[in-house]
């Protein structure tokens, strides 16, 4: 049995040439997809990211609740989990010590919120017990996953339960740590994250406000 010729070199080297010619044309291709799509989702023009806006919740008495119950007060938001360690009980700390470094009057005119992204373990009840360890006035608030996941969403907050399935009911979630400051309209205002978050600084940014 004899051997089959081996394509020559100039054969390959035209397969080869043909191969990158069809990558290219498809890289251009994509290119030219990506830049004429029509994102409806895209921010175009202001500049400005839209954060926040309207959600339905469930709060610890366990009564539903939009924004427009917080109409006429700023709002204080942070998204978290009772489960959590160390990050969540220090932010909600700082948040719960700006409270009390503000003056009666100002600290009406304020609503530190906490917002589950854990719904599946942060029952109403739970988070009952969870919210008066650290202020008072803290509303808790949580609701279905899919609930939970728009407010998230809506503000672009990151979470993730870690760990997997193997985890069972004893897992960690991954999440952005930022406080946002919602104004009175119900109108994202600021944020507080990393260093900020620390009740001093949050307060002195309130009394400005206020
Ligand atoms: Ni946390």
């Amino acid at each position: 049995m004899s051997a089959s010729p081996r394509p020559s070199g100039t054969i390959w080297a035209i397969v080869a040439a043909l191969l990158v010619a069809v990558m290219v044309a498809m890289l251009v291709l994509a290119g030219r997809a990506y830049m004429s799509s029509d994102d409806p989702g895209a921010t175009v023009g202001t500049g400005v990211p839209s954060i926040g806006g309207p959600f339905t919740l469930v709060d610890h008495t366990g009564k539903t609740v939009t924004e427009k119950d917080f109409a006429g007060r700023w709002m204080m938001i942070y998204f978290g989990f009772t489960y959590c360690p160390d990050v969540c009980p220090t932010s909600l700390s700082s948040m719960a010590d700006a409270m009390d470094m503000l003056n009666p009057e100002q600290a009406e005119k304020i609503v530190p919120v906490m917002i589950s992204i854990d719904p599946e373990r942060d029952t109403p009840e739970y988070l009952a017990e969870y919210v008066v360890n650290f202020h008072p006035s803290m509303i808790g608030l949580t609701g279905t996953v899919e609930q939970t996941a728009a407010a998230a969403k809506a503000y672009r907050v990151y979470f993730a339960k870690e760990g997997g399935s193997e985890a069972g009911d004893d897992y960690l979630m991954a999440h952005s740590s930022i406080v946002y400051l919602v104004d009175p309209q119900g109108r994202f205002h600021l944020h507080f994250a990393g260093v900020n978050i620390d009740g001093e600084r949050i307060a002195e940014r309130l009394r400005e406000l206020l």
